[in-house]
């Protein structure tokens, strides 16, 4: 089958320079969902006619399974099936999408594709508020017998709730002829595709009218507020999944998927998190409040507490992890690890049973089994011009406001006392400490301020 999605369109109302079909919905342009619809129900064509913002849509989307086809002017939605023409396979269908209508599932097009085999099936909805939308006008049977815009509508016509979606499946066979016979004689002055219906009962091909269940499936995005509906609609679709499947979700409407999560079982996510890219959570994980994954794989048991950043980092079961840490990209914890508030991490391997609980910074270091890092530690990795890397064996205990200058190895069962700067590697076991004293000074008197004088 051949999949063409109409995307040449201005989309003024979104009041935007960027071509509206590149405006996100749940992190990714509209008209990539279209096109993740168009692979799911393989296609064996993707053909995109793009338009209005010039090369922005290909240069933003470019594929290599997806033909790019420019339509300039746009003369209406007739003329833009048109530009597809020479390069649609031989394939019998093709079926008629559009790039502002990102939130159409496969398994509603199903029903539309049989039906359309060797024929017209055009996916109709039934609107409380028609208005706007291009009208089914029924024969005395109940058959097709036109769709008429609204602009050219007589009143009675005005009064159709049925309309049309804009997406259709045509006879491929057919199109060539049919569309060169389209004429702009209309309000618009547009080559309206709608008027192939008539072309095609002339040609005696049946059209049919298949009925969608859901109608927000075919909403399209011509607005920031219809773009708002539309993130909002897709979210609760993903929520609903996942409590369905038995996550735990303090506020469904609280949540923000952008890319795909997978939960394992007993899986509690707190309100206001956001997951993006692909987020794989095990078994009995929690997340808190207000957190932000971002392509992170989190082991089963581990909790992340409130207001944790991870980006793409991998963390091993029955970590505790946060409040407020950040884990940045190539972070790799193993199990039983702790990474506390205000700690951050990043490109670090830390092994099993280690912890940094308050205010550190670890970057480019592998740190062994069963370590502890004290508060305000930091791995100094940046030499102004390079990074360079830090080692900490097994059992390494490192005290509070240590600075480690990078490279740097501290061997096993070493304990660094607080305070200290490691310049060099150090031994296995034993205390490295930097030689400081302590002075004491009697009777030091503070500075105080002047008492001020009144005027
Ligand atoms: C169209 C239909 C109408 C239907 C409505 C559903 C026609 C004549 N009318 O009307 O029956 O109820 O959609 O939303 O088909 N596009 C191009 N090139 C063009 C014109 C449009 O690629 O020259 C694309 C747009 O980017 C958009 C789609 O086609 O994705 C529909 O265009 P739009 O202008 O929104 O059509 P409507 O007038 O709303
Ligand atoms: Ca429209």
């Amino acid at each position: 089958m051949n999949v063409v999605i109409l995307a040449a369109g201005q989309g003024k109302r979104m009041r935007s320079r960027r071509p509206k079909v590149l405006h996100l919905l749940a992190g990714q342009p509209l008209i990539s969902h279209v096109i993740a619809t168009a692979r799911a129900l393989k296609a064996t064509r993707i053909c995109v006619v793009y338009g209005h913002g010039g090369e922005q849509v290909p240069q933003a989307i470019g594929a290599p399974d997806v033909v790019f086809v420019r339509q300039a002017p746009q003369l209406g939605t007739g003329h833009a099936l048109q530009q597809a023409l020479p390069h649609l396979g031989d394939s019998a269908a093709t079926l008629v999408l559009y790039g502002d209508v990102p939130l159409i599932r496969p398994a509603t097009l199903q029903p539309l594709l049989a039906a359309g085999a060797g024929r017209v099936a055009i996916l109709t909805a039934e609107f409380d508020d028609p208005q706007g939308y291009g009208r089914i006008v029924r024969d005395k049977r109940g058959g097709v017998a036109a769709i008429v815009e609204e602009k050219e509508a007589t009143a009675a016509q005005r009064k159709i709730r049925e309309i049309n979606t804009g997406i259709m499946a045509l006879p491929t066979a057919k199109l060539p002829g049919w569309l060169t016979r389209l004429k702009n004689h209309n309000a618009q002055g547009e080559y309206y595709l709608t008027d192939i219906v008539p072309l095609a009962l002339a040609g005696r091909v049946a059209v049919h009218a298949v009925r969608v269940n859901e109608a927000w499936e075919t909403q399209g995005v011509n607005s920031k507020a219809q773009l708002a509906q539309l993130e909002r609609m897709y979210q609760w679709q993903i929520a609903s999944g996942l409590l369905e499947q038995g996550v735990t979700l303090a506020d469904p409407m609280r949540l923000d998927v952008r890319g795909d999560l997978a939960c394992g079982s007993e899986v509690n996510i707190d309100v206001n998190c956001v997951f993006e890219g692909s987020v794989k959570l095990g078994d009995e994980v929690e997340i808190g409040a207000n957190c932000i994954l971002r392509n992170v794989e989190v082991g089963a048991g581990t909790h992340i507490a409130p207001f944790t950043h991870i980006d793409d980092a991998v963390i091993g079961a029955h970590c505790r992890v946060g409040p407020y840490a950040r884990i940045r990209p190539g972070t790799r914890l193993a199990e039983d690890v702790h990474i506390g508030n205000f700690v951050e991490v990043k490109a670090s391997e830390i092994a099993a049973h280690s912890k940094a609980n308050h205010l550190a910074y670890v970057g480019d270091s592998s740190v062994g089994r069963n370590v502890n890092i004290g508060a305000g530690t930091i791995t100094c990795n940046y030499d102004g011009a390079n990074k360079h890397r830090t080692v900490i064996e097994d059992d390494v205990h490192i005290g509070s406001d240590v600075q480690l200058v990078a490279p740097v190895r501290v061997a096993r069962g070493a304990t660094v006392g607080a305070g200290t700067t490691v310049w060099k590697d150090t031994a296995a076991g034993g205390l490295v400490i930097n030689p400081k004293t302590q002075e004491q000074r009697a009777g030091w008197q503070r500075p105080r301020k002047a008492a001020k004088v009144k005027p």
